[in-house]
């Protein structure tokens, strides 16, 4: 298994699992993580995601390059749009999903961190886009969702120059959340942000995390068009009437996701 996947008290753990080619990403790790995050859709109990590389060395250290030496322009085209809808499974999902980068997120690596919500890094972590020093270009989504996190002078230079950064230097560049020092403390934050997720509404955190990740793309008009209209949405839920009543008598909410 290149994927490997459980889940706990509401909170998905995803790995990916190739630790002597760095977690590189072949077509089968491709589809299996693809399968992975269909199911999580389907799985009502999950609430939050947490993806991460297996071993001590890489988050992923890129899409393999030795499976796409053998491609015709075809097929890498057809490979580099496989890759961008897996990837965008996670940015339509209304679930949050949190990268703990371990290590090297370099390429189509650094691009599966780019498409979560939250990029959580050990002090280890490494990132960039080697691609152009190979004689091709980021085609997992790494030229659209590093311009539109960081901004466009920001992707130009990481891009052009196939240089990688630490995890100082991306947290500075506003690409990590926060650092942390070993594996450990890396994931018990991240889950204990899981928890702290899980708590609220899913449906509010849901329709936040559309409001956000869809209206970046809309004017700030139609931004604010979205959003309300997404608030008078979730108006009408279950979750909204428990947690305004529960503040108005003074008690926890008992969210039941509906
Ligand atoms: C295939 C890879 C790989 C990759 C590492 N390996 N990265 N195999 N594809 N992207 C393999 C190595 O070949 C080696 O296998 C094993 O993993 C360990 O790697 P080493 O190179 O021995 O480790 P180290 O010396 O520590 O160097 C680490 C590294 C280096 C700096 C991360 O491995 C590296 O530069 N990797 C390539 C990074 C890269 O260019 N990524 C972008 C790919 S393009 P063996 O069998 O020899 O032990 C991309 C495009 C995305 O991602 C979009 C596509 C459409």
């Amino acid at each position: 298994m290149n994927v490997l996947f459980e889940s706990k008290n509401g909170t998905g753990y995803l790995t990916i699992n190739r630790p002597d080619k760095l977690n590189a990403l072949n077509i089968d790790t491709i589809n299996e993580l693809k399968e992975t995050f269909l199911k999580v859709e389907q799985d009502k109990t999950i609430k939050c995601v947490i993806v991460t590389g297996s071993g001590e060395k890489a988050f992923v250290a890129g899409a393999d390059i030795e499976y796409m030496q053998k491609l015709t322009p075809n097929e890498a085209l057809k490979f580099a749009r496989l890759g961008q809808e897996t990837l965008h499974l996670m940015e339509v999902s209304n679930k949050p999903y949190i990268a703990c980068v371990n290590g090297y997120a370099l390429g189509g690596g650094f691009e599966v961190a780019l498409s979560c919500d939250i990029i959580f890094a050990q002090v280890n972590a490494k990132f960039g886009f080697p691609e152009v020093s190979l004689g091709i270009l980021p085609g997992f989504g790494g030229t659209q969702n590093l311009s539109r996190l960081a901004g466009k002078l920001i992707a130009k230079e990481l891009i052009f120059s196939a240089k990688m950064i630490d995890a100082a230097k991306a947290k500075e560049l506003g690409i990590v959340n926060e650092i942390y020092q070993t594996r450990e403390e890396l994931l018990s934050a991240a889950k204990e942000l899981a928890v702290q997720i899980q708590k609220n509404a899913p449906l509010a955190v849901g329709f936040a995390k559309r409001a956000i990740v869809d209206g970046f793309g809309l004017s700030k008009e139609d931004g604010l068009r979205y959003e309300a209209s997404l608030f008078g949405v979730v108006f009408s839920s279950v979750d909204a009437k428990e947690g305004l009543s529960a503040f108005v008598e003074k008690r926890k909410p008992n969210y039941t996701g509906g």
